[in-house]
């Protein structure tokens, strides 16, 4: 196995750094290529959404991908890519986060750091690509993102070195996939993931997945990454796609 070796692109503007790698995929480019952008004009998030870039307010970075770990198990990539990001927040900005399934950071139960991971299909064989958004400050953002999101400069209560923030998080990446390659690596990816995210056990969720919402307590992760849900019935519900929010105490009061 291969230690991988990242080589950053930088661009002033692109529409989405995820689809400038997905693009340079498609035409062979070697696993470790990071484009990292300083604005997005059509960032993207999960689910279809879109993810506000302005200038200079976040880390935009993309990586490309090469995995041999079996397909069965691409489905913990974004779950290592989300340890990356808690090991080099905590690292290198002593920001203690948690990781909300399947990959979102959060600060103080609010958004710090998105993650989109998608499946490139090549004449040169299947790679991935992994975006990874962070919010460096959120000034500006429209006033309902500030709602529910929060800022690395919030987190830490001072200016930030972001060239600092992505040399780490470069290291913390190729640290992690390393681990998820090696033998036995997988299984660490999820004990360790249950170990850095609240959401592993015992918290009640509303997940909305494929369509249908149901709420329940998790219970625990399988060794692909997916979420166990004990519903209100008793009945275990593996999540392996949609949304998982938190459902606060005061809330689940109310509804009874
Ligand atoms: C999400 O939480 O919905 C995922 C957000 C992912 C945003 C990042 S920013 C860099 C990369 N380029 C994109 O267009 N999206 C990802």
């Amino acid at each position: 196995m291969e230690t991988l070796e990242p080589k950053i692109l930088r661009f002033d503007s692109l529409p989405s750094t995820n689809t400038e790698a997905a693009r340079r995929a498609m035409q062979g480019a070697e696993e470790g290529l990071c484009i990292v952008a300083r604005e997005q004009t059509a960032g993207r998030g999960r689910l279809q959404r879109q993810w506000v870039s302005p200038a200079g307010a976040g880390l935009y970075f993309s990586i490309v991908l090469r995995p041999w770990i079996d397909a069965s198990l691409w489905s913990l990539i974004p779950l290592m890519a989300a340890l990356a990001v808690h090991d080099a927040l905590l690292q290198t900005c002593k920001v203690e986060t948690d990781i909300k399934w399947p990959n979102d950071i959060l600060f103080a139960e609010k958004k710090l750091c998105g993650i989109l991971a998608e499946t490139i299909e090549s004449d040169t064989g299947r790679a991935a690509v992994v975006g990874i958004g962070i919010n460096l400050n959120t000034e500006a953002f429209p006033v309902e993102l500030r709602e529910v999101a929060t800022s690395l400069e919030a987190a830490m209560g001072k200016a930030l070195d972001a060239e600092a923030v992505l040399q780490s998080l470069v290291q913390a990446f190729a640290r992690r996939y390393e681990i998820l390659q090696a033998t036995g690596g997988p299984g660490e990816i999820v004990r360790e993931w249950s170990r850095c995210s609240t959401y592993t056990n015992g918290k009640r969720v509303c997940v909305s997945s494929g369509g249908e919402v149901f709420s329940g307590v998790t219970r625990g992760l399988e060794s692909d990454g997916a979420l166990r849900v004990e519903t209100d019935a008793g009945e275990i519900r593996v999540v392996r796609a949609g949304d998982v929010t938190s459902v606060r105490p005061e809330l689940q009061n109310r509804e009874r």
